[in-house]
């Protein structure tokens, strides 16, 4: 018999099959479980300690909220993180979860990690990004045996572990406080129309109320207030989730390039991601240059590609993030965003470092003289002019 594994845990079904499979297929005498709290439902968090007493040997939560904030979301913000339309919720939690899990690990002197990812998705080459900087063994039972859904519950059953997916409500979901998303069943199907019932953070826009104008205010590109009440940034993200939930805020239904290359068909729900990125990318519009807005544009780019591949140890990240943060200085500011029915528009903003000129650009004023702007409209496009002429000959 080997000694101890410690697993990344969440309560679901696949990282609950591990447990005993750990044991009767990987010959471990100890499996020890580890639920990170990165926002995920409270109640989630409550089945899964439950779970890992009923069938694991000993759990460990760890609270990480507010790390996850500071140090994952903040820089996700100030690079308005964006894969492919996707606001990186999963990719970007899977490395601190990862870090979790492994110091864990060492703590309990364990020989071994696993996780309960299958071979198909990105989340096994995130943990294991994180997982194989340690000399401990990997350990990814669904791969390995490339289980199926079907053959999961039958498992669970007769190791007497509490299912909840069914037929009818297949749902795969991961949830953490930036986002929650919900694959599987039906939903595969990329010309499939969701039900209503798979979303719970948001309720259906032709359902919202009245629309309601808030204001964020901003500092060093980070928000800190929300209608001029000063948050920390996990109530604020969880009172932006809230109010944008009841108007339908922040869903997201849309065909995504894993890293492997296959195309996945998605759906999440994000209210305070959605609200807190529009709002951060219009404020740097206001304070940034033409030139910083343009090369920015392709280092947040790179940045959410290297953050949904996980790889947040490559030095590029590093360099990524020391670039953003001299630009995010200026951030500082106030927005105010309406939201009705699914929409969030911004509709006022204000900074002590706008690069604004309302005297220059006013139609009203005229502190500028309109006539020096002749000669850089003589030479304005003159090059093409001339390829134009001297190629039509
Ligand atoms: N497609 C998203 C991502 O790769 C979400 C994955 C959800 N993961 C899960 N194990 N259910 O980040």
């Amino acid at each position: 018999m080997k000694g101890k594994v410690v697993l990344a845990y969440s309560g679901g079904l696949d990282t609950s099959v591990c447990i005993p499979i750990l044991k009767e297929n990987y010959d471990f005498e100890t499996v020890i479980t580890v639920v990170v709290d990165v926002g995920q439902a409270e109640e989630e968090i409550v089945k899964a300690e439950e779970k890992a007493e009923l069938i694991g040997d000993k759990n460990y939560t760890i609270d990480a909220k507010a790390e996850f904030v500071q140090d994952y979301l903040f820089p996700l913000i100030k690079a308005n993180g964006n894969y492919e339309g996707y606001v990186l919720g999963t990719a970007i939690a899977r490395p601190l979860i990862a870090k979790k899990v492994l110091e864990i690990a060492i703590n309990e002197g364990a020989v071994a990690l696993a996780h309960g990812c299958t071979g198909k998705g990105n989340d096994q080459l995130r943990f294991e990004a994180v997982f194989r900087s340690s000399d401990l063994e990997v350990l990814a039972p669904m791969r390995d045996m490339n289980l199926t859904r079907e053959w999961e519950i039958e498992y669970a059953r007769e190791h007497g572990i509490p299912v909840t997916v069914t037929k009818e409500k297949p749902w795969s979901i991961d949830e953490n406080i930036w986002s929650r998303s919900i694959e599987g069943g039906q939903l595969e199907d990329p010309g499939f129309i969701p039900p209503e019932e798979i979303f719970e953070w948001t309720q259906s826009p032709e359902n919202g109320p009245e629309s309601e104008i808030i204001e964020i205010g901003f500092e060093g590109g980070v928000p800190v207030s929300l209608n001029d009440t000063r948050m920390d940034g996990v109530s604020l993200i969880t009172e932006l989730n809230r109010i944008g939930g009841i108007h339908g805020v922040g869903r997201t239904d849309m065909i995504e390039d894993r890293v492997l290359g296959l195309k996945a068909r998605e759906n999440y729900e994000h209210p305070a991601a959605t609200i807190l990125l529009t709002a951060h990318r219009d404020l740097e519009r206001l304070v940034l240059t033409r030139a910083e807005l343009s090369f920015k544009s392709n280092v947040d780019d790179k940045w959410s590609e290297l953050a949904y591949m996980g790889l947040l140890d490559e030095p590029l990240f590093n360099d990524l993030n020391a670039f953003i943060d001299a630009t995010q200085v200026r951030v500082k500011g106030a927005v105010k965003l309406r939201l009705y029915k699914g929409s969030v528009m911004v509709v006022a903003r204000s900074s002590p470092f706008a690069l604004y000129s309302k005297d220059l650009v006013s139609f009203d004023e005229s502190s500028i003289d309109q006539q020096d702007a002749e000669g850089v409209a003589k030479y304005h496009g003159f090059q093409g002019r001339l390829y134009q002429k001297v190629t039509k000959k």
